[in-house]
């Protein structure tokens, strides 16, 4: 368990790291037929390569939008998945499901005194309906949206949203993303970085490395 001499804050991604991004596909996934997993995954690749290109062209859009779009793209790359879906998608997309641990993490990790936050590329909306779909209400200290600079990770502009809120330096702050390109930002950033790395992913921005690497949350709790 963390003391004295380790971090007390404690900043989540949303998408990927608390919530299960391919959770609506996989409830539908019978409807949608046998490319229903690979409609989650460009639907999930599409939307982050939007959030990239509005960041660095400055045009923003907001994520839900994008979120949209994304999966308007995917139904096009991926013919065989029932179109008339798409609403049913969005509406689950809303609400997606936590990972298991995340709960027991969360508030064991209260218990200890650390402080909690989100950070996410999400919209307001977005992330609170994900958090309450999932009785995780009154666990964050804040929930920190890129929606409010109109700009997305890895922009330092969004992740200054975490310290402006603690009002601490960035070393003071633990990151959590199972996004290895979110962890490369952060760090580069100056947060300490965890990678939760859910999927077993190969390592890559080795220069920009995090200071562990979990299969999940739990790994938290032990260093
Ligand atoms: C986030 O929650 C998109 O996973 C990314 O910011």
């Amino acid at each position: 368990m963390a003391g004295a001499d380790t971090c007390s804050i404690y900043v989540f991604d949303a998408y990927g790291t608390l919530f299960d991004v391919h959770s609506a596909v996989r409830r539908h996934s019978e409807a949608l037929g046998p490319d229903a997993e690979k409609l989650s995954q460009i639907w999930r690749y599409k939307q982050l390569e939007y959030s990239w290109i509005r960041a660095l062209t400055g045009r923003y859009v907001d994520f839900w939008t994008l979120t949209e779009r994304a999966l308007d793209f995917a139904f096009e790359r991926v013919p065989g998945a029932d179109r008339s879906k798409r609403e049913i998608l969005l509406g689950a997309y809303h609400e997606l499901d936590a990972f298991e641990e995340v709960r027991s993490v969360l508030k064991a990790l209260k218990e200890n005194g650390a402080q909690l936050a989100i950070l996410s590329n999400g919209t307001p909306d977005m992330l609170q309906a994900a958090v309450s779909k999932n009785d995780l209400d009154g666990m964050f200290d804040h929930i920190l949206s890129a929606d409010e600079v109109r700009s997305y990770k890895t922009q330092s502009v969004v992740y200054d949203l975490a310290m402006t809120a603690f009002r601490c330096f960035p070393e003071a702050i633990s990151f959590q993303s199972s996004n290895r390109w979110d962890v490369a930002g952060a760090t580069a950033y100056g947060f300490r970085t965890v990678w939760i790395n859910r999927t077993g992913d190969l390592d890559e921005y080795r220069d920009l490395s995090p200071v562990a690497q979990f299969k999940d949350l739990n790994g938290l709790l032990t260093l």
